[in-house]
């Protein structure tokens, strides 16, 4: 069962950032990446929609033999983890926007938050601004936009610099520290991010913390893999192949699937 693969996905190719993690921490795993771009973004659906297309996304995986999920995508997670834990009895992981470390090191008591409105709305999201951030001021900004923009394979336009000088106005003019990514397709635009921020906000996002998170989980339920040799890494997409290739340095084959 060890050698079985971490199953991955996300509503698109952004999970591909919190991959990038796993593989770092774990590389001598085997990955299966699902990305369901064809249904991107899920920002803008509905919790059930949300749950639906999660638990078409994880019943793949399993069938291929998965011994873990990590629900890569803030929006499914934040909408769809407690549904799709009541239905699967393997392990699942989920992200969340980095909200508590950004409360509890903030020195000007402002903290920015990015993420979908789908996530910003989410029980889980504001259930943990309560426990985390009440103290504080929090400014959400909803992303909209900037998925479309990344499926479409664009990380630098005017576009996507206009949208996110929309965004960011508020929480410069608030004095923000941190600025929290609360959706996994954003740590692509972190050399713009970097650009348009005054130079001490500190931008954080929540990969290497599930990254570490899956490793204690297979560890707990003795599922690492032990083997020596390099994992085999494979990536789905029922969208545009090359944007996901493209993301991957052209490094990995993807592979068109009609999931
Ligand atoms: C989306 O599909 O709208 C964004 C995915 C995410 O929340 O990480």
């Amino acid at each position: 069962m060890s050698k079985q693969p971490i199953g991955i996905f996300d509503s698109g190719v952004g999970g591909t950032s919190v991959w990038k993690e796993i593989h770092l921490l774990l590389p001598n795993e085997n990955t299966l990446y699902l990305a369901d771009s064809a249904n991107a973004p899920y920002g803008l659906k509905s919790k059930q929609t949300i749950i639906n297309l999660s638990i078409k996304n994880v019943e793949y995986l399993i069938n291929q033999g998965c011994k873990i999920i990590v629900v890569a995508c803030n929006t499914a997670t934040t909408n769809a983890i407690y549904a799709l834990r009541e239905v699967y009895n393997i392990p699942i992981i989920g992200i969340e926007p980095a909200i508590k470390p950004a409360a509890l090191n903030t020195q000007t008591k402002a903290v920015g938050i990015l993420a979908t409105k789908g996530t910003l709305s989410s029980e889980l999201f504001h259930k943990t601004t309560d426990l985390f951030a009440s103290n504080i001021t929090v400014i959400e900004r909803i992303g909209e936009g900037i998925v479309e923009l990344i499926e479409s394979g664009d990380l630098y336009s005017d576009a996507m610099k206009n949208l996110l000088k929309l965004y960011l106005q508020p929480m410069i003019d608030a004095n923000i520290d941190y600025l929290v990514l609360g959706c996994t397709h954003y740590p692509y635009l972190m050399p713009l991010l970097i650009e348009l921020l005054p130079n001490h906000v500190k931008i954080i996002d929540s990969g290497e913390a599930v990254a570490r998170q899956t490793k204690a989980i297979l560890e707990k339920n003795d599922l690492l893999n032990t083997s020596v040799a390099k994992g085999n890494c494979q990536f789905f997409t029922n969208g545009k192949t090359e944007v996901l290739a493209s993301l991957l340095d052209n490094h990995f084959k993807v592979e068109f699937l009609n999931f």
